[in-house]
Order: structure tokens, then sequence, then C-alpha cells
């Protein structure tokens, strides 16, 4: 997730990045892995090169839906997000954050450097243990949903000396996660849930955003072996679980908008689409990003013959720059349309296309969405450019918390798309975000309906429900099924 950019990244990005803005499986269904205390480091669950794969001989009464593979091209994906998981985010669990009691723990990165690390790791398992757990599995598959994309930390991933010729070394992250992640790739088997691992944190840091684990002026994927050892990491991934991950996703948001990264970027994801094909075998989709460079940098890339079952990911998110913010809320609208015609055009001559991220929320005002200790460009408490130092209102109404608004005024608005905008700007309500939110949500789904689908960012967050499809399930400005539409063909 697009959470931070510092200031340094911020004064580099032109305009144009900001606006594009198993058949063989090595894993048991073992469980142990269901075993509430798992051991962290766990020790791996056998090499299963032997082992038949879960869906094989999981008629046992556990799993309640058949597991059914996706057939990737012609059916939707629709899905959401796992985010704040296995990667923390400040803003998605402040919660955690703030119970360091130490103000410069903003990432994983200085969690690991500055907080005790028994006192860190006991910390890190309970969150593994609670933040998502099966029931969500069963809330998300009951949501109509039939993907997850699970963000995972290089650090987590657990190489030995006898997979790399590079340091296994991930100090000072604090490594453990990976069993949790074996265990919801089984949840998704049991319940016919399809996962895309999505490799979120780079050795070095992708992009400098807290979100990659590491916060940053000065991002070094790019540079020495990082790069190297990142198509290891992939390697290992496809080796040790490419049985059960349905896509694997070589690297979230890398930032092409750095000439560092752009030099390497093109053949890092021909490297790791071969580490993943070498590991895994030929079913397993692949999934690479347009690294801030527009779908359109990648005509050609990737296509049969050079590669085959590969995805690009999009992120639509239009809240982390002032003119973005500046858009009314029509203005979002349309301006979501404008990548109907897009994305369906490089789906339909290049790769299969999916819109990966995006949210329903119109204002960049969830507490530390900018970073832990940042504000918000909306109102002004946080401003990286300091040639555009326009504000647009408050950020009270804008975040936090649903819960304590009438029904009947969601009801009254999610009535209302008609209202005038002079209305709507008097209103200045919850109910107004549900407004929007409705129709935001809606045509960013239309988006991802005209191509192979989309993915919402996030499940869950502890105190931003504009980015919570669980929230919004239950206040009802997500519908419980997603193809329902309150306003169809918003882009026709
Ligand atoms: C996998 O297990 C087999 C049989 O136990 C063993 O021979 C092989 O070395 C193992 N491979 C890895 C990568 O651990
Ligand atoms: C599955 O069910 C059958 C029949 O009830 C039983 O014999 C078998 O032991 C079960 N297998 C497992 C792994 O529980
Ligand atoms: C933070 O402070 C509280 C209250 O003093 C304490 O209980 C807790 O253990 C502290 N957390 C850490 C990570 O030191
Ligand atoms: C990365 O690997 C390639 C070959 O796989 C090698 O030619 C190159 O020197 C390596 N780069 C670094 C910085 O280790
Ligand atoms: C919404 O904003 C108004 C005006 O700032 C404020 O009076 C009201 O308390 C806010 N409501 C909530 C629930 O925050």
């Amino acid at each position: 997730m697009l959470s931070l950019r510092s200031i340094s990244l911020v004064l580099l990005l032109s305009l144009d990045h900001l606006r594009v803005a198993a058949s063989q499986c090595r894993l048991k269904v073992n469980n142990v892995l269901d075993d509430p205390s798992i051991p962290s480091p766990a020790p791996l669950p056998g090499n299963g090169t032997t082992t038949a794969p879960p869906n094989a001989d999981s008629g046992n009464g556990t799993s309640t839906q058949e597991w059914v593979p996706f057939n990737y091209g012609k059916d939707t994906i629709r899905g959401v997000n796992l985010g704040g998981w296995l990667v923390l985010e400040p803003w998605i669990t402040p919660s955690f954050f703030e119970r360091t009691n130490n103000t410069n723990v903003v990432d994983e990165f200085t969690l690991g450097q500055l907080v005790d690390r028994d006192v860190a790791l006991d910390m890190l398992k309970d969150h593994w243990e609670t933040w998502i757990t099966e029931d969500d599995f069963k809330a998300i598959k009951a949501a109509g949903l039939n993907h997850v994309r699970i963000p995972l930390g290089y650090w987590s991933v657990p190489l030995t000396e006898s997979d790399t010729q590079y340091t296994t070394s991930v100090a000072p992250y604090i490594p453990g996660a990976w069993p949790y992640l074996l265990r919801a790739l089984n949840w998704g088997r049991k319940h016919n849930v399809h996962v895309i691992v999505d490799l979120h944190g780079a050795p070095g840091s992708q992009n400098g955003y807290d979100n990659s684990g590491q916060r940053t002026g000065n991002p070094q994927w790019a540079v020495s072996s990082n790069v190297n050892r990142t198509v290891e990491v992939l390697r290992f991934i496809a080796k040790n679980a490419g049985g059960m991950i349905d896509v694997m996703e070589l690297l979230n948001e890398p930032g092409g908008f750095m000439p560092s990264v752009a030099a390497v970027i093109r053949d890092f994801w021909l490297n790791g689409y071969s580490a993943v094909r070498d590991a895994a075998g030929e079913d397993i989709g692949v999934m690479i990003g347009d690294a801030f460079m527009g779908v359109g940098n990648w005509q050609n890339f990737l296509t049969p013959p050079q590669g085959h079952g590969v995805l690009m990911d999009f992120h639509e998110y239009q809240i982390f720059s002032k003119p973005e913010l500046a858009r009314t809320w029509d203005e979002h609208v349309e301006f979501a349309c404008t990548h109907v015609n897009t994305l369906s055009t490089f789906a339909s001559s290049n790769l299969w296309t999916i819109i990966g991220e995006w949210s329903n929320a119109p204002t960049d005002c969830a507490k530390w969405l900018n970073g832990r200790g940042n504000g918000a460009r909306w109102d002004g408490s946080f401003n990286p450019d300091p040639s555009d130092l326009r504000t647009f209102g408050t950020c009270s109404n804008m975040t936090g918390s649903w819960e304590g608004w009438s029904d009947k005024y969601k009801t009254f608005l999610r009535r209302c798309a008609q209202i005038s905008w002079s209305l709507v700007m008097s209103l200045r309500t919850h109910g107004l975000i549900i407004w929007i939110g409705h129709r935001y949500f809606e045509v960013q789904v239309e988006i991802g309906e005209s191509i192979q689908g989309w993915m919402f960012w996030t499940w869950k967050a502890e105190q931003a429900d504009e980015w919570s499809y669980q929230k919004g399930l239950e206040g009802g400005w997500i519908p419980k099924d997603p193809t329902d539409r309150m306003y169809p063909n918003l882009c026709s």
C-alpha cells in the first residue's frame, strides 16, 4: 500500500508519476499448522516433495468448500488484501506501534532496531495470531470474494545458506511469520479462497514506503546484490510453497520513479519470472506491476512466448497529492473511469490485468497514512510539497469509526445519489463518505470487472473504516454481493 511519500521521494515524482499514481504441491496439510501455539521461527513443514496436494485428500469434512482451480483470464478476480498482517503498517494497526512506547518505531525495520527482540517477537506473534484468522477467510468467502492477496516481507522467508549465495541475515528485521503464511495457504485451500502471495518488502526497500518494511528517503533495493537476493527469495517461496500459491507477485510497487529502480526492474521481472517457473512449474500464475510507470510502459513484455500465465498489477489511488485531493467527488469517479480504456486495451493485447489495490478513501486523513507521526495533506497537517499549500477541509468525520452514525442517515445519503454539491458540502459528515464511498466503490469495481479483476485494500484497519472492506460490509457502503450495482455503468 502506498502510504508514504517521504519528502525526497515526493520531489522526485513528476506529475505523470503521481497520475499513474499446482498441481505440484510442496506443503503438507499438517495439523501442526493448525496448532495455535505455532513455534516461531518454526521448521518448515517438510519440503513436501512426496506429499499429496491438500485438495486430493481433504475430503474429511474439514473442508467447507471444494477446492476448484481458478480459471485465470476467464473468470474475474474479486478479492481483498490482507494488509497490515505479515507486514506491519503503522496506519493499519496504530495500537501496535503505540504499544512499543517509542515514537521512533515507524516501521518493521525500526521495530527490530529499537525494541527488545524478545518483547517485539512476542508482540508480533500475538499480532500474527490474531489479526487474520480462519474466520476471516470464511467471511471473505461469504462476501462473494474469490481471492486474497497476502503481503509478505522478505525477512519472513527462511532461506538457509544452501538456498542462496548471498547473505541470509535479515537483521534488524524479526523473522517468524513464515508458518503463518503457510497456515493461511491452507485456509485458502480449505475455503476455496485463492491466494496471491505478494512480496511486499524487498531487501533495502524497493520504494522507501513504510509498507516495504523500511521507511527511508534513500531506498537501497536497486543497488548491490539486493535485486539478486530478491530473486532467490522468490525461488525459495516458489520451491517450498508454490504448490499452494495461485499467483506469486514478484514485488509490490517497485519505485520506478527512481532511476536506479527503473534501470533494473525489467531484468528483475524476467529473472523473477524464470525463478518462479523453474521452482514451481508451469501452473502457478506470476504477477508483475507497472512500477508507477503506467501499463503503457509494459507493451509486449512477458507476453507469449516470453512468458505465460502472467498478470499485470495496477494500483489506483487518488489521494497522495494535492492535485488529486483537489478533485470533487464526481471528478474522482470520472478520473477512475479514465482507467477503463487504458487498462482494458492493455489487458486485451498484452497481459491479464487487475487493479490489485484501491480503496474507498477519498482523502489521506487516516491516522499515520502518510507515515507514523505525519498528518494529512487534506487538512494541511502534512505538507511534503511546499509549493502547494492548499487544504481541503477538516479530517474529522473523514476517517475513524463509523459506529454511532444512524442507519436512517446512512440510508438517506445512499439514496440521494443526485444530491447537489452544495448540499454535500454543507453536510460534511460520515454519511457523506458513505455516499461517495458507495459510488467510489462501484466505479472501481467497474474498472476491475472490465479487465481480469480487482482487489480492495484492505480487509481490516484498526481505526480507518473508509479503508476497511469488513467495515464497509457492516456499514452497508460495500454490498454483500460484490456484483450488485446501485449505480450501474458509471463509466459509460
Ligand atoms: C526434500 O526431502 C528429500 C527427502 O527427504 C531430501 O532428499 C531432499 O534433500 C529435501 N530437499 C530439500 C530442498 O530440503
Ligand atoms: C477420513 O475419514 C475416514 C472415514 O471416516 C477415516 O477412516 C479416515 O481416518 C479419515 N482421515 C483423516 C485424515 O482424518
Ligand atoms: C510500554 O509501557 C507499558 C506501560 O508501562 C508496559 O506495560 C509495556 O510493557 C511497554 N511496552 C514495551 C514494548 O516496552
Ligand atoms: C546478479 O546475478 C547475475 C547473474 O545471475 C550476475 O551477473 C550479477 O553480477 C549479479 N549482481 C550482483 C550485484 O551480485
Ligand atoms: C463531524 O464534524 C463536525 C464538524 O466538524 C463535528 O461537530 C462533529 O462532532 C463530527 N462528528 C463526528 C462523529 O466526529
